[in-house]
């Protein structure tokens, strides 16, 4: 049987336009994901949209449309944007469709009947732009200890669900899967605020109107968050046990941003044992970027639009940038600067003239047609093993979901590639007859370690390295077969590459 893998990103507000922060996660989630189909998982990769709830409703209002309207003009966007940014997602899930609002009925009126989910009063501050109530406690300075905002008072009747009942059995879960959540800062975290008591939730409104009906009491809409989180298995075709919810449940990885870890710790695995669900094997929350030193807001104006930096760089340069520049779980910096510099240095110099460089000696000294190699000498074997050692790293950092790392590895190797050039001095090599067996190797060697390197860039540069193999005529998709030394033929025709990255001369805008 193959092996599976799923892997989701949250799903996205409505209420918003897609920025950098949004494409940060589902990029994340697509390299994840690339990565397993590269070693021959079967990969089930959710993103989607978050429409209900009284944030979407208020948007709604103010631009004079239906709650609906607005959801089908903004998850235009957010498909538009995963599109031009090469998102491999196998399915996009709406909250607002038939399926997913099923499976929240369905799941909502299990933990019911099991008595997990009551009728009572709620009295409690309110943030609406976080959907989040606060005791009077929580609060900071009477604002909202989250986004800093004001809070309303809010009284209405409410259907909890029993969340303190799940407390000890969380905590266990916590403690005896250590990979559970992710990074080891965020796990403390989670641990800490599980200890201090957990109450229970609050999980249904009468206050306003958009949002799925508790089943058996329309007067009451299904808390969003109770709502959003249960699409990781509506999309899977939960109630329905078999399918895709049989092959691919319990999820691999939910990729998140921090701020919505207590969402996906606590609350969403209570739901799922309340509801005698296996829980998520891990949850990793990832860090928030800030721009050119600054939080970006709206009202900072300051918000990284996406397409405009995936129309002025190439999408490439933008995947590699956001997982280059910052190890994964921590937070962040978005500068201009630094990725014109990540462009021209890492993309432009290294790996691209790597590649020209080597080819254009193929077709200078071997006619376009790659040579068989000679004895091996200490240098190649060295740099035979660093290529070999570097493959096997990419995929334990891969498994740690260590991105920037990976590339780094990676880096390495293309380093190593250029070192090797200047340090056999081919040109040297190509004037004496006696030493054409050498060029050979040395030439072969070059093809073969970069051969290696774009099979592992693959996931992260899906665009640069289905051309980079193009030129070395490389027939078929990459694949785990083909991550080994010594599968490059001999003979093969290659072609001379062209720049993969031009350099950026204006650094300043
Ligand atoms: N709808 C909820 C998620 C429900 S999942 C069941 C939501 N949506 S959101 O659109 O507000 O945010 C989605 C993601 O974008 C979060 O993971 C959040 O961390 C991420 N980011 C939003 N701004 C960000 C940055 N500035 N930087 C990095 N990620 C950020 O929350």
């Amino acid at each position: 049987m193959q092996k599976t893998f799923y892997v989701t990103t949250p799903i996205y507000y409505v209420n918003d336009v897609p920025h950098i922060g949004h494409a940060y996660t589902t990029l994340a989630a697509d390299v994840i994901a690339r990565y397993k189909r590269l070693m021959g998982y079967e990969v089930f990769f959710l993103t989607g949209s978050d429409e209900h709830g009284q944030k979407v409703e208020k948007a709604a209002t103010a631009s004079g449309e239906t709650p609906l309207e607005l959801a089908d003009r903004v998850v235009k966007r957010f498909q538009a944007l995963w599109e031009k940014l090469g998102i491999s997602s196998t399915d996009f899930i709406r909250t607002t469709q038939e399926r997913h609002k099923a499976g929240v009925a369905r799941i909502f009126t299990t933990i019911l009947e099991k008595g997990d989910i009551y009728l009572g009063e709620y009295e409690d501050w309110y943030c609406t732009p976080c959907e989040t109530f606060w005791t009077e406690t929580q609060l900071t300075d009477d604002k909202c200890p989250d986004c800093n905002r004001p809070v309303d008072k809010l009284k209405e009747e409410s259907y909890f669900f029993r969340m303190s009942k799940y407390q000890e059995q969380l905590l266990a879960h916590i403690e005896a899967n250590p990979d559970f959540i992710q990074p080891k800062s965020k796990r403390n975290e989670i641990i800490a605020f599980v200890k201090e008591g957990l109450r229970d939730l609050s999980v249904s409104r009468t206050t306003f109107r958009w949002g799925i009906p508790v089943p058996g009491n329309e007067a009451h809409v299904i808390y969003v968050w109770f709502d959003a989180l249960t699409n990781y298995i509506t999309a899977l075709g939960y109630p329905d046990e078999g399918g895709n919810y049989g092959t691919f449940w319990p999820v691999d990885v939910h990729l998140i941003g921090k701020d919505i870890l207590r969402f996906h710790a606590v609350y969403w695995p209570t739901f799922l044992m309340a509801a005698g669900l296996p829980l998520p094997r891990k949850v990793f929350a990832h860090g928030w970027w800030t721009v050119e030193g600054q939080k970006m807001s709206k009202s900072l104006q300051n918000v990284v639009e996406p397409n405009m930096l995936i129309d002025k760089y190439g999408v490439d340069a933008i995947r590699y940038f956001l997982l280059r520049e910052v190890p994964f779980g921590l937070d962040g910096d978005f500068s201009h600067a630094a990725l014109v510099h990540r462009i021209n240095s890492d993309l432009a110099n290294d790996l691209g003239n790597l590649l020209n460089r080597s080819t254009a000696m193929v077709a200078k000294y071997f006619g376009g047609v790659v040579p068989a190699p000679g004895e091996e000498t200490a240098l190649d074997r060295v740099y035979r093993e660093k290529t070999v050692a570097m493959v096997g790293q990419v995929g334990e950092l891969m498994e740690e979901l260590a991105f920037s790392r990976a590339l780094q590895a990676i880096w390495e190797v293309i380093g190593a590639g250029n070192k090797y050039i200047d340090e056999t001095a081919p040109w040297t090599l190509a004037k004496d007859p006696e030493q054409r067996e050498r060029l050979a190797t040395v030439m072969h060697y070059l093809l073969e370690s970069q051969r290696l390197v774009y099979f592992v860039l693959t996931p992260f540069l899906p665009k640069t390295t289905a051309k980079a193999l193009a030129y070395l005529s490389w027939p078929d998709a990459p694949s785990a077969a083909g991550l080994v030394w010594g599968k490059l033929v001999a003979g093969t025709a290659i072609a001379r590459a062209e720049a993969l990255f031009p350099r950026i001369e204006n650094s300043d805008s």
